[in-house]
């Protein structure tokens, strides 16, 4: 009999088609999540599941559907699951690193940029009808073009953000737990230095690393003192990596200039006074939202899954000890 597998959420019709060719699929076709009763229910009796990082996928649901061998995310972050809970009951997770980087990356690069050079202000400012001359210091930013920028987390995607930035002939400098090689340090035109060294030096600081209990809060006012007066910072890594209360304070303090937001500590909740303050680009989680990339995730989600159904390793298992 084919295994059965539950999507929990719209994705892209390739991915779905593709499973079908060897699965039974259960498809919550909707953009509306399902609440944690009804994934535990749906659940029941499958095979596997490909979620996304609106689903909380916890141990009680595991226990739940003790049929489950595969959880698939349509993500490359995965701090939705319960890691070593999985590992425990000998679930394979996966994600879809690699796909993404490049289109997050541009992201990235776009809040440096629009965060830099004050482009949602100046947007609102206009439609707002309140253009009535150029000025000499209408709506005066930050130069990209010459500053040093500071990569927190030297994975993929910072790499990725290091490459665009030698093109505005930026400084790199970044810190990350695991340092690269010379010889990749060399090639990307970065130099290693010290988490607090960077915000101290750094014109731009932008956030690439995973959400774990090191990193959650690894920016909250200390941190945003160390900080320029005239620096911007970008996170589209996770949310909680930066306390969101701290940053508004600083943004509205003038503690650092700006900064744009792709992310956010309680999503899709976004921080009231975030919504209030100029300095502040905002977008709702669309890092890697370019319809090749997200369908090319969900291809990707769906291909993990059917290895790891069918015994394979899957591409991207990120517990590949429960294949020992
Ligand atoms: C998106 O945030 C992802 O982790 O892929």
């Amino acid at each position: 009999m084919l295994q059965s597998v539950l999507i929990s959420k719209h994705i892209y019709g390739e991915a779905v088609a593709f499973l079908r060719e060897s699965v039974r699929v259960d498809y919550h076709d909707s953009d509306e999540g399902l609440p944690a009763r009804d994934l535990r229910q749906r659940l029941s009796g499958k095979a596997g599941l490909v979620c996304q990082l609106t689903d909380r996928v916890d141990a009680p649901l595991m226990d739940a559907a003790p049929g489950v061998k595969v959880i698939s995310n349509v993500a490359v972050g995965f701090d939705n699951i319960d890691i070593p809970a999985a590992t425990e009951r000998g679930i394979m997770c996966t994600n879809t690193p690699g796909v993404l980087t490049n289109t997050t990356a541009d992201l990235a690069f776009t809040l440096i940029l629009a965060a830099g050079r004050r482009l949602g202000e100046a947007e609102r400012y206009l439609r707002a009808g309140r253009y009535k001359q150029w000025r000499v210091d209408l709506l005066t930013g930050w130069d990209i073009w010459g500053a040093t920028l500071g990569v927190f987390g030297m994975g993929r995607i910072g790499q990725a953000v290091a490459r665009r930035a030698s093109g505005f002939n930026m400084r790199v400098l970044y810190y990350d737990p695991f340092r690269q090689s010379e010889r990749v340090e060399r090639e990307l035109g970065v130099e290693y230095v010290p988490k607090d060294e960077l915000l101290v030096q750094s014109d731009f600081v932008t956030l690439h690393c995973a959400l774990t209990p090191e990193t959650r809060h690894l920016i909250s006012t200390g941190e945003l003192q160390l900080m320029k007066p005239t620096a911007v910072l970008v996170n589209s890594s996770r949310g909680p990596v930066v306390d969101e209360a701290a940053l508004a304070d600083a943004l509205a303090t003038g503690t650092i200039a700006a900064a744009g937001l792709d992310v956010y500590e309680n999503e899709p909740h976004v921080h009231p006074q975030l919504l209030e303050l100029e300095n502040v680009v905002i977008v709702p989680h669309i890092a890697s939202a370019s319809i090749r990339t997200r369908t090319r995730m969900c291809m990707l989600a769906a291909e993990n899954m059917l290895a790891g159904l069918a015994g394979r390793r899957p591409p991207n298992i990120l517990n590949p000890e429960v294949l020992e």
